[in-house]
């Protein structure tokens, strides 16, 4: 019998709080997992959290699509890559014409398309569904970037808006495009989360080596950050992080934990994307090559034997100038990551909602902060793309980029990395100035390849009369 509202396979975290989420909200899960013994134990959990009624569990999967009602939406929360290719050609001989696979992993955008091109023409309904907010997100409301068949769309839509995280009673959960938006759009959040994530973990050196703060200090500031124009989730456990103390040795945890930094690949793909484009996005290259920098640990370790220790003597910079660094910095990340977005949509024709995806960001995912809620109003009112031009955020930029200035500057001196604050400062630098150097790189080119320039006035395509420097 057809019981179900919505069915589910994959129950790893992830996909076992999603069901529980659904549940939750009243609607009827069916769910399936390719070992048994994982369904046994989301068994349990239902039961423990009261939730065994709205859960129908099945361990065949022809069962358990059949236990969905047509035209079924059927989550599948499996590894990325392969594992979802592979439950796609499970699924197909089950599904009839108009059901739909949503698949919520981090999978990378061109998949997807793929598989939505593939499904297509079987009359199958394929949403490559982004889901941000980890695993209490995912319990309790996650930021929901939505891409694929329209139409199915619609059939899911209720039980997808229900369990996404609320911004003043407003779900955090919308149909963005066709295709691979979805986790297009996902892909570039978690770019835009390396970048909040790395400028963080930048200050914080700062903090810690050049204002000698321990842990617990450092704690005291991101909290009180979290007051200002700062707050957001990111800074928030930011100061949970330096507060905690590792009960074995009754040290701050975070001062034990090993400084190499793990990737699973969407900001690499975010960074890709942005370049293939032809999108400056600075301050995600900045962070992706930062986490590869950390986790060369060996090659660290014997580079300062060759150097010595960095020079790091007390810097003059103030909580304040750090304060404001972030938040031009992160302002810049942003300006980059939705320039990003911009270009693909215009690119893959999705029309993405640059002011409803500002919007899904301002609950449920792992940027979720203020000044989204400022962001989504700006593109809502059809302010220029980028960030930087848009009036409110200019006033801001005004007042705080002379800190960033101030703090990259000191970093220089003080021999701090900053990948990504100084990539930042460079390219609001370079986005702001009407005179580049750019004239002398076509010169060049010109020189040694004849590429040719143009001259305001007399024409492009234009050549230079160059010396010749051969047989020199
Ligand atoms: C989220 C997160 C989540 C996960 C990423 C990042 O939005 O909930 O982005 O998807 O944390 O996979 O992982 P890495 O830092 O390991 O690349």
């Amino acid at each position: 019998m057809s019981t179900a509202d919505i069915g589910l396979i994959g129950l790893a975290v992830m996909g076992s709080n999603l069901a529980l989420n659904i549940a939750e909200k009243g609607y009827t899960v069916a769910v399936h997992n390719r070992s048994p013994g994982r369904i046994d134990e989301f068994v349990a959990e239902a039961k423990a959290q009261g939730l065994d009624g709205k859960t129908i569990p099945k361990y065949d999967l022809a069962d358990f699509v059949q236990t969905v009602k047509a035209p079924r939406s059927i989550i599948i929360m499996v590894k990325a890559g392969k594992p979802v290719d592979d439950m796609i050609e499970q699924l197909l001989p089950h599904l009839e014409p108009g059901d739909a696979i949503i698949e919520c992993g981090n999978s990378l955008f061109t998949d997807t398309q793929r598989r939505f091109d593939y499904l297509k023409p079987k009359n199958i309904g394929y949403l490559g569904v982004g889901v941000s907010g980890g695993e209490e997100g995912a319990r309790h409301g996650p930021s929901i970037m939505v891409g694929g068949s329209k139409e199915q769309w619609h059939n899911a839509e209720a039980v997808l808006t229900a369990i996404a995280a609320k911004f003043n009673g407003e779900s955090c959960c919308a149909y963005l495009g066709e295709g691979g938006a979805g986790h297009f759009v996902k892909t570039i959040h978690n770019g835009i989360e390396y970048g909040d994530m790395q400028m963080i973990a930048e200050v914080y050196g700062v903090m810690r080596d050049g204002l000698g703060m321990t842990a617990k200090e450092c704690a005291a500031v991101f909290k009180k950050w979290n007051e200002g124009p700062l707050n957001s989730y990111l800074i928030e456990i930011t100061g949970h992080v330096l507060d905690a103390v590792d009960a074995e040795s009754g040290k701050p945890l975070v001062d034990l934990i090993l400084d190499k930094a793990g990737q699973k690949g969407t900001g690499v793909w975010s960074a890709i994307a942005a370049q293939q484009m032809g999108v400056p996005a600075t301050a995600i290259e900045g962070a992706v090559a930062a986490r590869s920098i950390s986790s060369r640990k060996d090659e660290r370790v014997a580079a300062e034997a060759v150097y010595g220790k960095p020079n790091r003597a007390k810097t003059d910079v103030t909580l304040e100038d750090l304060e404001k660094a972030l938040l031009a910095g992160k302002i810049v990340s942003y300006a980059q990551g939705f320039a990003v977005i911009a270009k693909a949509s215009e690119e893959n024709g999705w029309a993405l909602p640059l002011a409803t995806i500002a919007k899904i960001w301002r609950a449920g995912c792992i940027i979720r902060s203020r000044f989204l809620d400022q962001m989504s109003s700006a593109y809502a009112k059809g302010e220029a793309t980028n960030l930087l031009v848009v009036p409110d955020f200019v006033t801001i930029m005004k007042d705080s980029h002379p800190s960033l200035r101030k703090v990259v500057a000191a970093a220089a001196v003080g021999e701090f990395p900053m990948i990504c604050l100084s990539a930042a400062l460079s390219y609001f630098d370079s986005y702001r100035q009407a005179q580049g150097t750019a004239n002398l790189i076509q010169g060049q080119r010109d020189f040694f390849g004849a590429h040719g320039f143009e001259i305001v006035g007399r024409g492009t395509d234009l050549h230079g009369t160059w010396p010749s420097t051969l047989g020199k």
